[in-house]
């Protein structure tokens, strides 16, 4: 793993649209995440599709996860969240993002179909990603296999109170259930990027990074992984304990190409 610890949400929002940048360049397939945690690189992007051209045109990309049973006008579904967010900012063609169907009559049909759809689309090759406080990808909450699939998922009482600030903060407005990649799923993805901010994520991304492989943590299979880039800012930072080989080994890496 890449362990990169930044000053600021606006640095890591530079280094991780200019991995972003890279792979969007060769019309890549992108894995995309909502959340409060990639805004910054959205808009970072955006800037640069309409300052310096960079094009999404080639790409096409797939979100992590859905609520189940939001209709589908409905502004906190991650698929209008990620339009309002990202792609409706850039020149990716509407069709060509693609999210978990949380309206189907059959879920479980709907998330295996997701998940073949991935598959056949040829795997996401860079995947961002967001941290539970509790350590969850997606909506892979803990005890959550470390092999799933694309499936229905209930969520635990504390991401509904996390997530309960999007709806009014009124908790009984969450949906309970959700359709998420699995982190089997996820772990397909070529390229993991990781991205974290502020205390309240600091257990998780110590836990993630200097502890067990466990389903207690999903976000610890990235330990198990090829090819993970994780970005921090001090304060997500502040479990960690080996804090000064990360930054020796970023400042030491080999070759030209940091990421
Ligand atoms: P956040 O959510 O980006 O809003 O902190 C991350 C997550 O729950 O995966």
């Amino acid at each position: 793993m890449e362990i990169v610890i930044v000053e600021n949400k606006a640095e890591a929002a530079t280094i991780a649209a200019d991995i972003v940048e890279a792979y969007a360049r060769e019309g890549k397939t992108l894995g995309l995440a909502t959340g409060s945690t990639p805004v910054g690189t959205y808009q970072e992007l955006i800037r640069r599709h309409r300052e310096a051209g960079l094009s999404f045109a080639d790409c096409q990309a797939f979100l992590l996860d859905e609520y189940v049973g939001l209709p589908r006008e409905h502004e906190q579904t991650y698929y209008q969240t990620i339009r309002r967010e990202f792609t409706a900012h850039i020149d990716i063609e509407d069709a060509k993002v693609h999210s978990p169907d949380g309206t189907a009559e059959h879920p479980g049909e709907a998330a295996r179909a997701y998940d073949a759809s991935i598959k056949r689309a040829g795997g996401v090759d860079v995947q961002i990603l967001g941290i539970g406080s509790d350590g969850h990808i997606g909506f892979n909450e803990p005890t959550s296999s470390l092999v799933s699939r694309t499936r229905i998922k209930t969520l635990h009482p504390d991401t509904v109170r996390d997530n309960a600030r999007f709806f009014d903060g009124d908790e009984s407005k969450v949906p309970h259930h959700v359709m998420t990649q699995g982190i089997g799923t996820i772990r397909e993805a070529r390229h993991l990027l990781l991205l974290a901010f502020g205390e309240n994520k600091a257990e998780a991304v110590a836990a993630m990074v200097e502890g067990p492989v466990s389903a207690m943590c999903p976000a610890s299979v990235l330990q198990m992984h090829e090819h993970v880039t994780v970005i921090v800012d001090q304060a997500a930072a502040a479990g960690l304990e080996h804090t000064q080989y990360y930054a020796y080994a970023l400042e030491n890496k080999p070759g030209w190409q940091r990421f």
